[in-house]
């Protein structure tokens, strides 16, 4: 298997938060982190039926044109009474369309989907639901790695809480009462489906 070195990796997004939160995870490991974006790398479409297939995508094209290892994560929710629906669609459920409004992603619109599909099967329905984040690390010689980190929680309603984003005030995680979007940040990142996946990549990169 590949093994990431201190050296250069491009991160395969054009979002600047997310660069920033992964560069700050793994510069403790000497790993410099670049994004797609700054290289001027386009976007290729994520066509992919499970997260793996996506984040493989993103990273994949990434190594290739920058000829550098590269990182990339795909992530969403799954309800599992939904057949774990929305799944790899979960920011496309947010998408408006031409009679909901402006362009753009209604995240509340998107969460009252979700209920309206889980009241359809009854006051009794299992709302057991989980945040799924998969990491892909490509390399130019076309070897992968791939890290897969879950949260597990139940579907609540009505959304409650502030912080976050996305589906944050809908979700509560196993054993706790409060949402994602009411736990502090720290403790959301402590427990998170990221955190699980960034804990498989460390350990599996720079572990013993
Ligand atoms: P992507 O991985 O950037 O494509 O994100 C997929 C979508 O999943 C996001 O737009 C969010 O709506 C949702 N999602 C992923 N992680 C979280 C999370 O930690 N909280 C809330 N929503 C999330």
């Amino acid at each position: 298997m590949s093994k990431l070195t201190a050296q250069t990796l491009v991160i395969a997004t054009h979002n600047a938060g997310k660069l920033r939160e992964i560069a700050a995870l793994l510069a403790p490991y000497g790993v410099e982190c670049i994004s797609a974006g700054s290289l001027g790398l386009p976007e290729p479409a994520e066509t992919g039926k499970t997260f793996a297939d996506n984040a493989l995508i993103k990273a994949r094209a990434a190594a290739e044109a920058a000829q550098l290892p590269a990182l990339a994560d795909d992530s969403g929710l799954c309800v599992e009474a939904l057949g774990g629906a929305p799944g790899v669609y979960t920011a496309d459920w947010a998408e408006r369309q031409w009679f909901e409004g402006p362009p753009g992603r209604d995240w509340y619109m998107a969460m009252g989907k979700v209920e309206g599909l889980l009241c359809e099967l009854g006051p009794h329905v299992d709302r057991s639901c989980h945040f799924a984040c998969v990491l892909a690390l490509a390399w130019p010689d076309g070897t992968s790695a791939v890290y897969e980190g879950r949260a597990e929680g139940t579907y609540s309603w009505p959304p409650r809480g502030t912080m976050g984003f996305g589906y944050d005030p809908v979700f509560v995680p196993r054993g706790g009462t409060q949402t994602f979007a009411e736990l502090d940040p720290e403790e959301k990142h402590r427990i998170s489906h990221r955190a699980d996946a960034f804990a498989k990549l460390v350990a599996a990169q720079f572990g013993g």
